[in-house]
């Protein structure tokens, strides 16, 4: 009994001091793999770096780092030289470092993803099943001492209660120094809140938005019946009530919906967004309503151009100029 027991502790040593991938040794992205029982390899595949913590730049991520500028002259040239820019935003040239800026920009992010809610390691699923969140860095392995690897305090995560308190409870107002304000907050919100969709139906760490991406689908509904339901059928118009002559969103008895309110909200004022939480915040329901505007007016103008256009085709193109005019904005 006593040699299981000693077994048994040693077998939680080695999985306690030996995943070296607690240590997190690969750089540059790499992938940290576990070799044997107490061994690890850095797969560098694709990071432009190589060695068995890819910290050794490849000959063209050497040429790429020697001339890179660092930060704070990149700053000072984006600050100065106005007739540089101006010359650039005039010619063609606008195009082609566009392009640049866009594709460099997208090639940070690795497609298809490398991590997603459940796999710490290469899969199929990960590149297939759209449903999981992707994510960027690697999990903490389940069997490292602490909590963030190796570093950090031997400590559960402190309580977000605690946290939100101590950090952002403001007492006194203090105007942004930017001159921005909670309007801006809401439009952000009411944007990412049609690609980042958690799955109320399943664990953690599913989406429902398989579009991934700007759909509008916080405008259009996410299925195609809930897009029919908030539809007029005319001139491809989105449904609206008016309350003392404006356009508002129309009530869910109207366009019969699942929105989600706090249980005591009369029905009649339960108002049928594209996206169901909406209509929870005030800031949310208010870019709703703007957007439904924008939409309804986008229509007027495609019909008075295109007097043959039937509903769907008017609705089909107001949309795609809505998506347009969503992503611009943000
Ligand atoms: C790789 O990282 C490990 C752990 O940090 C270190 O012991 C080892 O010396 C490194 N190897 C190289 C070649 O730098
Ligand atoms: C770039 O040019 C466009 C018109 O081509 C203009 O609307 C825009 O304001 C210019 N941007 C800057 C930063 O000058
Ligand atoms: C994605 O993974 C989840 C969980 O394993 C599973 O329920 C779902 O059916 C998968 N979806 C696809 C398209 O394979
Ligand atoms: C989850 O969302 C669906 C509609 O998308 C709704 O019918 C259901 O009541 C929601 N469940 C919870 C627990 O909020």
């Amino acid at each position: 009994m006593l040699l299981s027991q000693i077994l048994v502790s040693c077998k939680g040593l080695i999985s306690l001091f030996l995943n070296l991938c607690c240590y997190y040794p690969c750089e540059n992205s790499g992938v940290c793999v576990r070799f044997g029982t107490d061994g690890y390899q850095c797969d560098c595949t694709r990071t432009g770096f190589h060695g068995e913590n890819c910290t050794v730049p490849e000959f063209w991520t050497w040429i790429r780092l020697m001339l890179k500028p660092n930060p704070s002259f990149v700053h000072y040239l984006l600050t100065n030289f106005q007739w540089f820019w101006d010359l650039l935003n005039n010619t063609f040239l606008r195009d082609i470092v566009m392009r640049f800026v866009l594709t460099s920009r997208s090639n940070l992010i690795p497609s298809p993803p490398t991590y997603n809610t459940k796999y710490g390691y290469l899969s199929w699923e990960a590149y297939y099943n759209l449903s999981y969140y992707t994510r960027l860095l690697p999990p903490v392995p389940e069997d490292c001492p602490l909590p963030m690897g190796t570093k950090g305090e031997k400590t559960d995560s402190p309580d977000p209660k605690v946290l939100a308190r101590r950090f952002f409870k403001r007492k006194t107002f203090r105007p942004d120094p930017q001159g921005t304000n909670l309007m801006f907050a809401f439009m952000a919100q009411h944007f990412t809140h049609q690609f980042f969709k958690t799955n109320n139906k399943t664990e953690k760490g599913f989406t429902k938005a398989l579009g991934h991406g700007v759909d509008a689908s916080n405008i259009y509904g996410d299925t195609l019946e809930r897009q029919h339901h908030l539809r007029l059928h005319k001139d491809g118009k989105l449904k609206y009530q008016l309350v003392g002559g404006e356009v508002y969103p129309p009530t869910v008895s109207y366009a019969p919906v699942y929105m989600k309110y706090p249980e005591a909200h009369p029905p009649e004022q339960k108002l049928a967004i594209g996206h169901e939480l909406f209509g929870i915040l005030p800031g949310l329901t208010l870019y709703a309503t703007l957007w439904l505007r924008e939409h309804n007016r986008v229509c007027d103008i495609l019909k008075a151009e295109h007097p043959t256009w039937d509903d769907e085709q008017l609705f089909q193109t107001a949309r795609l100029i809505i998506i347009g005019t969503e992503f611009s904005n943000s």
